[in-house]
């Protein structure tokens, strides 16, 4: 069975605050969408990896993508993530049929494991709706009344962190996000709960961060060059 990754690099990283969008921000010497779309290259199960960027996008062509040969650029990023990634299926679904598994996977994560998702793909190969990737939530959560005085502590018990890879075949996650489409939809699983599906919680990794404020990106060269990237 094959699969295919759909990347939405198309957003600003308004909390990274630099003049430059996060994704081709230097980690370890590359753009760190290059480590991203590296883990995914080494994933034997996708068949081709599409990259959704803004039609604004000043930066994609400065460098050399010859290396990875199943990459597949398409400047219809969107207002919103969700936006990104729906104008990216819409676009697909124009040439892969309607069942092929997608793996929407952030380029603002470029630590995700291959092996992982290799795992993924395996897991989810027969399930009916699809799954993610998340690890289950290790800290007390307080919730903020006025001023930053905690009015209660919400039990984590059952609580899980989205990450991505987030696993869905085409025209169903198109579907969701097309009719679900708004702010609380900030993940491909929200739009497919959101039609009263049950994603699978698959176990992810903690490693698997998203690179969102500048700490991370300090994080994720660690994590890299821990690896011997
Ligand atoms: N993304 C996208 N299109 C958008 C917004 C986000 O393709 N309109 C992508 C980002 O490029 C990133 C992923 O979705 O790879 C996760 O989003 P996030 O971490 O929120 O990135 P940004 O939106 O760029 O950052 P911020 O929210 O801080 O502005
Ligand atoms: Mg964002």
């Amino acid at each position: 069975m094959g699969a295919i990754a759909l990347v939405p690099a198309a957003g600003s990283g308004s909390r990274m605050a630099s003049d430059t969008p996060k994704q081709y921000l230097d980690l370890l010497g590359k753009p760190l969408i290059w480590h991203t779309l590296n883990a995914l290259h080494q994933v034997a199960a996708l068949e081709r990896i599409f990259i959704v960027i803004s039609p604004e996008d000043e930066w994609w062509d400065g460098y050399d993508w010859d290396g990875f040969g199943r990459l597949v650029v398409m400047r219809c990023g969107g207002d919103s993530r969700a936006e990104s990634v729906l104008n990216g299926l819409q676009a697909l679904s124009l040439f892969t049929p309607s069942d092929a598994w997608v793996l929407v996977h952030d380029a603002a994560r470029p630590c995700v494991d291959p092996a992982q998702v290799d795992g993924m793909i395996a897991t989810l190969a027969d399930d009916p709706v699809g799954g993610i990737l998340a690890v289950p939530v290790a800290d007390t959560l307080k919730r903020e009344g006025n001023d930053a005085r905690i009015t209660e502590t919400a039990p984590r018990a059952g609580l899980w962190q989205a990450q991505t890879p987030q696993m869905f075949r085409l025209a169903m996650l198109a579907g969701a996000l097309e009719t679900g489409m708004g702010p609380d939809i900030t993940d491909e699983a929200s739009a497919l709960e959101k039609q009263g599906a049950q994603p699978q919680l698959l176990m992810g990794s903690p490693w698997n961060l998203k690179v969102t404020y500048p700490h991370d990106l300090q994080l994720a060269s660690l994590i890299l060059a821990a690896r011997g990237e």
